[in-house]
């Protein structure tokens, strides 16, 4: 069962008009939300993050914040299984093509849950391959925008490559990759740009963040060189899906010594147990670091 404009359907009977300016312009935003057992992570800090997408793109906000927990939890509790992502997004609505927008439209509001995909095991104790790329996006990537030709196109990169991320770099510095933010480590100190128009904010991001800074990690977030990727110790990938990944090697070039690295350990460890908490509190808990 999916969602769409305010009724819950299968997804076979859900139709939208090709005259959606999703459809014709990609104008619109999104947001994934992983699911464990049933209870969405870090759901409030998701819907911010919407409404943020929303105001930036000057979409109408069709929900309070309420009514968008209520429908997120109702497609959760209608699915057969506990892990989940719950997709959905908001376009301007459906109306005569014309890139100025319409007047008195209903935006479009899609919503499904699939099962959660994470990496497999093997990806996470042996670590995973990236490829580089410049990063040639607009420079809005702080909107979760639905316009991703850009991340598609840099995303096939490394898939052409057998790896799973495209790493971007921008006049020489580290933004992100293609569908994840990304840390590097350096003699013990854990390193990431810090937010701009340039990066999407990651909501695994910030959960990275605070449990670096509760645990006594040391963090700067701050420009990152190229050159400082490509000398890393440690380079990790973030993501709602992803969750943190180890990368090992970068252009066919390994990360330090070709393994995941001890505080990428240390990380995924104090990941997992804040998840495990966060599915203790159960669901509309708020949780922190
Ligand atoms: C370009 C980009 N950066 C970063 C992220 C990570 O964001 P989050 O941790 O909220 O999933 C994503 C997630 O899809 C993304 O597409």
């Amino acid at each position: 069962m999916v969602f769409l404009n305010g009724k819950f359907l299968p997804i076979e009977e859900a139709r939208v008009p090709v005259l959606d300016r999703g459809f014709i312009f990609g104008d619109g935003v999104y947001e994934l939300v992983p699911v464990y057992s049933r209870v969405a992570f870090r759901l409030e800090e998701h819907l911010a993050r919407l409404e943020r997408s929303l105001a930036h793109t000057r979409i109408a906000n069709p929900y309070s914040r309420g009514e968008w927990r209520d429908i997120i939890y109702r497609l959760v509790d209608a699915q057969p299984f506990e892990d989940q992502g719950v997709y959905f997004q908001v376009t301007r609505g459906v109306a005569r093509r014309d890139h100025a927008f319409p007047k008195d439209v209903e935006p479009t509001v899609f919503m499904m849950s699939n099962p959660l995909v994470t990496p497999p095991k093997e990806a996470v104790q042996k670590g995973a391959a990236a490829v580089s790329a410049q990063d040639n996006r607009w420079l809005r990537c702080d909107i979760k925008s639905i316009s991703l030709i850009g991340n598609c196109l840099l995303r096939q990169l490394s898939a052409e490559a057998g790896a799973a991320e495209t790493i971007l770099f921008r006049d020489g510095k580290l933004t992100e990759a293609s569908a994840s933010n990304v840390f590097v480590v350096k003699r013990g100190v854990i390193l990431s740009p810090a937010k701009s128009e340039l990066i999407l904010p990651g909501i695994t991001y910030d959960v990275v963040v605070e449990l670096a800074r509760a645990n006594g990690l040391p963090l700067e977030l701050r420009e990152v060189t190229e050159a400082e990727v490509r000398a890393a110790d440690e380079i990790w990938v973030s993501s709602s899906s992803k969750e943190v990944l180890p990368i090992v090697s970068l252009d066919a070039v390994p990360v330090g010594d070709g393994r995941p690295g001890p505080l990428f350990g240390r990380m995924y460890q104090l990941y997992q147990e804040f998840k495990q908490k966060v599915m203790r509190a159960g669901k509309r808990e708020a949780v922190s670091a």
